[in-house]
Formats: structure tokens, sequence, C-alpha cells
């Protein structure tokens, strides 16, 4: 298939990429290199420097293809609380704008980076697809809303759709291929990395008075090149069985902050400086995903999620 993967050059879209040509089908990335980077451009695909706020441009790049995936989204929860209004702008309308040069190109297949933040905080654990939706910050909100409007295109208009509800995204790919590093990371892993690395004086622990094990939160973290697996594995089951589907992408696996920041200790053999500081606003004490569906429908499994390999890979990145 011809697919157009926007937000291509970003840390999860490159990864997605890389797994779709490597499964034959010929990609065109359209990215505005916010957060991305051309370094996370290969050589076997055709780029689109454009942003998704514009809509002609979108059009222009839309029309021949048949499959969208697009992970072009802000995505850090504690700063959507803060600004809501850049988090609208670009996640909201953006997709919205996708949504309808998809339409107007015919495009008929969209697989949409979702989250594990819509759910908000646990009623139950694992967290299956049927659990409520009730986001606990702002970003997690724009993705619901995104998911809704999906449901209603797919009623209206015939558009078919995957929501790929993805857990903590870790890892870099396992072959080294991609080597573009995030700008401003404020997720755990990427954070820890630059610490080992030098590049940060320590990791400040949010809180270590949660009702886990070791009083540190417990998150599911799940390998970018298993998720990059799921979406094309999701493109091609929506487009065989003519259907939509909304899906975790999860390890089903827990490790609380201070077991990553063991092993990472343990597999950079740096010493890692932290402290203990305050709990970060909206942190659920523990987060893990049932990805029973995905494994029943996509036949889908995460291979390279363990922690070991998660740090392993990642660090091959960082210690450059
Ligand atoms: N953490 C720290 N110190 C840091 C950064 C993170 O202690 O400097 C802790 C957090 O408090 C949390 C854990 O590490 O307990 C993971 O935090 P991240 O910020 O890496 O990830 P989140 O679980 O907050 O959220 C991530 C993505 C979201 C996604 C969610 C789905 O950033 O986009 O996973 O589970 F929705």
């Amino acid at each position: 298939m011809n697919i157009l993967i926007i937000g291509g050059a970003g840390y999860i879209g490159s990864h997605a990429a890389r797994e779709f040509l490597d499964n034959g089908h010929r990609v065109t990335v359209f990215d505005n290199l916010s957060s991305g980077t051309r370094e996370n451009i290969f050589k076997d695909e055709e780029f689109i420097y454009g942003d998704i706020l514009d809509y002609s441009e979108l059009l222009r790049a839309m029309r021949g293809s048949d499959a969208v995936v697009h992970l072009a989204a802000a995505k850090a929860a504690g700063e959507s609380m803060l600004k809501p209004e850049k988090y609208s702008r670009q996640n909201i309308s953006g997709t919205v704008n996708i949504l309808n040069a998809a339409l107007e190109a015919g495009v008929k297949n969209i697989v949409f980076s979702s989250s594990a933040a819509v759910y908000g905080e646990p009623q139950y654990l694992p967290i299956d697809e049927k659990h409520p939706t009730n986001p606990e910050n702002y970003y997690g909100f724009t993705k619901l809303e995104i998911e809704r409007s999906l449901a209603w295109y797919e009623r209206l208009k015939g558009v078919r759709f995957a929501a790929l509800r993805y857990f903590n995204a870790a890892g870099y790919d396992v072959k080294g291929r991609i080597t573009g590093l995030e700008q401003n990371p404020a997720n755990l892993l990427p954070i820890i990395m630059e610490v080992a690395a030098g590049m940060r004086r320590e990791l400040c622990i949010f809180g270590d008075d949660y009702d886990t094990q070791d009083g540190t939160c417990i998150r599911d973290y799940v390998h970018v090149n298993d998720l990059a697996a799921g979406h094309v594995a999701a493109l091609d089951y929506i487009d065989k069985n003519n259907t939509s589907i909304t899906v975790n992408l999860g390890s089903e696996n827990g490790v609380s902050v201070k077991g990553m920041l063991e092993i990472a200790r343990r597999v950079t053999g740096k010493p890692v400086p932290s402290k203990i500081v305050g709990r970060r606003p909206g942190d659920p004490a523990r987060l893990t995903a049932s990805s029973q569906y995905a494994r029943e429908i996509l036949g889908w499994q995460a291979r390279y999620s363990d922690a070991e390999t998660l740090i392993e890979t990642t660090w091959k990145v960082y210690r450059k």
C-alpha cells in the first residue's frame, strides 16, 4: 500500500515508518519537524515537510495514499494542563484537518496513535478496552475526543480506523537504525538516560509514598518496535476485515520507577543519581494493560518490552 505517515519523523513515527517499509509498503512521511528530526528520515521513503494545520498542503500529500497513519501530536500530559490551547489546536484541530483531507482524497484507512491516557485513574487492573474512559489530563481528553470523531466519521462516511491505545512507549530500534534523540523529553526512560549520559544532573523521582511495593509508581512499558509492529498488523486487519478497532498496546508487565532506575544502573554501569521529590499531579499509582484483545484479533504480542531490552536499546543511542 501507499502509506502517508504523519509525524513519521518523530520517535514512535520513525519506528512505525521503518516497520511499514520492512513489510513492503511505500511510505511517505509528512512532518513539520517540531519534535521529529531529519535524522529519522530513511533513504527509502519520501519526505514532505508540512504542517497538519495547513489543510491544502495536507490534502496534496494525502492524494494517492491508501492509508494514513497519524502520530503527529503534542504528548506531554503535564504541559497539556498548562497549555490546553496548544493541545486543542495541534491535536484536535490538526486531526480534524486530517480526517477531512482523508475524506476529500478518498483515503479510507486511518491508523491513529491514541493513548492509555484516555482511561484516567484505573478502576481495575489490568486495563482492558472496556474500562471506562475518564481522562485525568487535557492531553488524554484530546485523544479521546479524536477517537470519538473517528467513530462518527466511520458511521457517517464509512472511514475505517484503528485507534491504538499505547501504554508507556519506550526503547529504541533493536537493529539500531533509528538514532534521533527526542528534544526536551518528559518521560522517565529518556530522562534516566540523559542522567546516565551526563546530560542532566539527577533523576527526580516523583513520590515514593504510593501504595506499591517500593512506593514508586508502576507503569506498563512497551517497546517502540512492538508498537510499530502493532501499527502494521492493525492496518492489515481493518483493511482486510473492512472494520474499525480500538485496541490497547501494552506489555502487560508492570515496572516501578525505582525498579527501572535499578535496571538502568546495572545496564549502563553508571551511578545515575536520583532524589525523591513530591508526587506529580495526576499520576496513578499503577497502570498496566491487558493486551488480550490485540493478541486475539491482531496476533500481536510484545517481543522486546522487557525492561533490559528497553534500556539496552535506548542506552546504545544515548551513550553516543
Ligand atoms: N517519573 C519520574 N520522574 C521523571 C519522569 C517520570 O519519577 O522525571 C515517573 C512518573 O511519575 C511516572 C513514571 O515515571 O510514575 C512514568 O512517567 P512518564 O512521564 O514517563 O509516563 P506517564 O506514565 O506519565 O505517561 C506516559 C505517556 C503518556 C501516556 C501514558 C500511557 O507520556 O502520553 O504513558 O500510560 F498516555
